[in-house]
């Protein structure tokens, strides 16, 4: 069959198919019935988001009356309109003065909290704890749709695997396996199990697709990697959002292999509407369709717009090209209405699940508002959450936790009692003022006897040392140091890459100079992303990453800090060595010629190790956890059999503490070469000093599989490994052998 039929045949396939969900959706006589009363400029009003107000995200666009262009039917959707009054205010206009008295749906970057603000997602997803995960998606939900909010950009679903990319910040880190499981519980914390209900919000699955492989760490830029790389790393925790039911996906900003996400219908139409069955809607990003322009791939906006929706974008976020050109798109035959009727009919539906046609005012509540907004259960939630995220990187000769009758602490760095960076981006309406600092955080924690000095010590970026002999004179005075360093909210985030991922400004220099006193010193790290930390892994007995752990972070880091809690965070993604290793993760290829230091043609640097300084999974306990050698069910597995592999956990030191026991696979031989390991399975145990416990973890073949040479999802039979430890790296092994069918 020549290419050209090859094509047109695909092109049915796919319309084919996405008609028919479409189809499944106009079975919904009130939505068939409406569709049907719209005119073509009604419909295209519905696939219109704006920006409500000043209050951007992106660039801005061409200035608009958005009450205006509301009753005449030419908004569908507003982002940034927030407050209970002020979103009844602007609904009342679409559903009392428009033609069709179709209700809006109002969107917000609700990514960590609303205005209770939990840890930034990659803290979160330090906890591995996947319902204290579920239960701060809920919370912000709770809060959210008190103030008018049903619809959150959320979850950030985009695997990252270079530091240097800001929005790091605001997923899960490097791995698909634990991305997915995340990617769940964010997306039944926000949707809960009834999306009609007032105290539920709409999902968003974003960026689709990709966006974290951006070249270079560079927010935006160029992704160009194999289609099996996209299938079996960036594309699981998608897919686990459309499992999860997540309403709406978000185009990436980013080409894919030369095309950008906001046109690629390979990405939208075959694989999330066809293959994976998705009825919500995909609404583009921030101005992403005209962007396409400068990508080079469309000739002007009206070009941009049919490219789009041919491509399956059926919301255009500011861009403002599907109002300004879709109507005559259509008519002149470049877009067929049926693509414009499926976009609407997606779009209506989402509106009717979240129950706008049942009463569009269910999310406009001021009582509501005033009751829940920051109340004391949500910050208890969200201090727990807050530790369970903490991971203890190093903890020598017992230095934590500290007494809480100590004489006197110095409290040094620019973190220490910082009232703005601890929010962390995306902090949609947290409040500085709500910020517990770790310095109060501390005062509350100790005794009446502790004195607590502070000094600032440097700032967190820039060159300025004017304080640092001041923190150091503090610091003689004092029994410990704490040192709070890292970074601020705005180092990392959207379009806030760093070309140097060590402590930025001086202090590094800071650290020194108070490790130089002699005292000992405690590091908490406060960032948004992995960091280079050679020397304080080298000089500092003991280093907690916090990350950016929203309103609670003082008391939440102080109930570590004195052992109310024992660490049990353990990281989401790799801690180089040396930026020079980026990009850097656990689940890499054997390669024929693997590192090993020492040997001459190897993979391997001449000047720094292969190994980063802290590997994906790691974290540390105040107790210390022992694993039996495992058990497999069998050394032969049938492929229609189960292989269970088990090993015994015990708790032996002298404090309770939880561990994330984690299992790795590797297959040995295969038609496409495998990675040294895949995480397939984790679980999060909570043991009593001398406590044991069995974990089984169950493998199918299914968990075995890959995408072959011609890209079909396949098991081969075969020599298997698996690993169970409290890491990637140390381990305990076995191996089975998966036999043919
Ligand atoms: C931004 C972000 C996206 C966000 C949207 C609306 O540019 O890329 O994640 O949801 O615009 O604020």
């Amino acid at each position: 069959m020549k290419p050209i039929r090859i094509f047109l045949s695909a092109i049915m396939m796919v319309s084919i198919l996405s008609v028919s969900v479409f189809a499944a959706q106009t079975q919904d006589r009130q939505i068939r019935l409406l569709l049907q009363r719209m005119t073509l400029e009604e419909k295209i009003g519905q696939l219109t988001q704006y920006s409500y107000g000043m209050d951007l995200t992106g660039p801005a666009g061409e200035p608009i009356k958005p009450e205006e262009e509301i009753r005449k039917g030419r908004i569908g959707s507003l982002l940034n309109a927030t407050g209970a009054e002020k979103t009844r205010e602007l609904q009342t206009i679409a559903v009392e003065e428009s033609r069709l008295g179709i209700p809006l749906l109002f969107g917000l970057d609700v990514i960590h909290g609303y205005r209770t603000i939990f840890p930034i997602p990659l803290g979160e997803a330090a906890s591995w704890d996947l319902s204290a995960i579920e239960q701060s998606a809920r919370i912000a939900a709770i809060e959210a749709s008190a103030a008018g909010v049903n619809w959150t950009f959320a979850p950030m679903v985009d695997i990252a695997r270079d530091p240097r990319w800001g929005r790091i910040m605001e997923g899960a880190g490097e791995d698909p396996y634990l991305g997915a499981e995340v990617a769940r519980a964010r997306v039944r914390g926000f949707q809960g199990n009834d999306l009609g209900r007032s105290d539920t919000i709409l999902a968003c699955a974003k960026h689709f697709a990709a966006y974290g492989a951006a070249q270079a760490g560079r927010d935006y830029s160029t992704v160009d990697i194999s289609r099996r790389t996209l299938h079996e790393i960036y594309l699981p925790p998608f897919k686990a959002a459309a499992e999860a039911g997540a309403g709406t996906f978000m185009n990436a900003f980013n080409e894919l292999n030369g095309i950008p996400c906001t046109g690629n219908r390979y990405l939208v139409r075959e694989v999330l509407k066809k293959r994976w069955g998705f009825d919500g809607f995909v609404v583009s990003d921030w101005d992403s369709i005209k962007e396409m322009i400068v990508h080079g791939f469309a000739e002007d906006g009206r070009h941009a717009a049919e490219l789009a929706m041919h491509a399956g974008c059926d919301m255009d976020m500011m861009s403002a090209a599907y109002i300004a050109h879709m109507a005559d798109l259509v008519r002149q035959g470049k877009v067929p209405p049926a693509q414009i009727d499926e976009a609407v009919t997606r779009i209506l539906s989402v509106k009717k699940r979240v129950g706008l046609f049942k009463d569009p005012y269910q999310y406009c509540s001021p009582e509501r508002e005033r009751e829940l907004l920051l109340n004391d259960k949500h910050q208890a939630i969200a201090r727990d959450v807050a530790r369970k995220s903490i991971v203890l990187l190093k903890n020598e000769n017992g230095t934590l936790p500290l007494d809480r009758d100590l004489k006197r602490i110095a409290l040094i760095g620019p973190l220490a009692d910082n009232q703005t960076d601890p929010l962390g981006s995306w902090s949609a309406k947290g409040e500085d003022k709500d910020i517990i600092t770790l310095r109060r955080g501390i005062m509350d924690a100790v005794s009446s006897n502790t004195e607590v000095l502070f000094a600032r010590g440097c700032d967190i970026d820039g060159e300025g040392t004017q304080d640092m002999a001041e923190a150091v004179r503090v610091a003689c005075k004092a029994d410990v140091i704490i040192a709070a360093l890292g970074e601020s909210k705005n180092m990392s985030g959207e379009a806030h890459c760093r070309g140097d991922i060590g402590l930025p400004g001086r202090q590094l220099e800071l650290l020194q100079k108070l490790q130089a006193t002699g005292k000992p010193v405690v590091l908490v790290l406060m960032n948004g992303r992995p960091l280079t930390l050679v020397w304080p892994s080298q000089n500092i007995p003991a280093i907690l990453e916090t990350w950016l752990l929203g309103t609670q972070t003082g008391p939440a880091i102080a109930d570590v800090l004195f052992g109310k809690v024992n660490p049990s965070g353990k990281l989401p993604v790799t801690f180089p060595y040396a930026l020079g290793q980026v990009p850097i993760f656990y689940n890499h290829k054997m390669t024929g010629r693997p590192g090993v230091k020492g040997q001459a043609y190897r993979s391997t640097y001449a000047d720094i190790p292969v190994e980063p300084l802290y590997p994906f999974g790691f974290g540390l306990s105040y107790t210390q956890f022992s694993y039996s050698p495992i058990r497999l069910n069998r050394a032969k597995v049938a492929y229609d059999e189960i292989a269970n592999v088990s090993t015994t956990v015990t708790n032996t030191g002298s404090r309770q503490g939880a561990e994330v026991v984690q299992l790795y696979i590797r297959d040995l031989k295969a038609s496409v070469t495998r990675p040294v390991k895949e995480l397939k399975g984790f679980s999060k145990i909570d043991l009593k000093p001398g406590e044991s416990r069995k974990v089984t973890f169950a493998l199918t073949a299914e968990d075995l599989a890959f995408y072959n040479q011609t890209m079909t999802k396949v098991t081969e039979p075969g020599k298997f490994e698996v690993f169970v430890g409290g890491n990637s790296r140390d381990v305990l092994k076995a191996e089975f052998t998966l036999l043919s069918k």
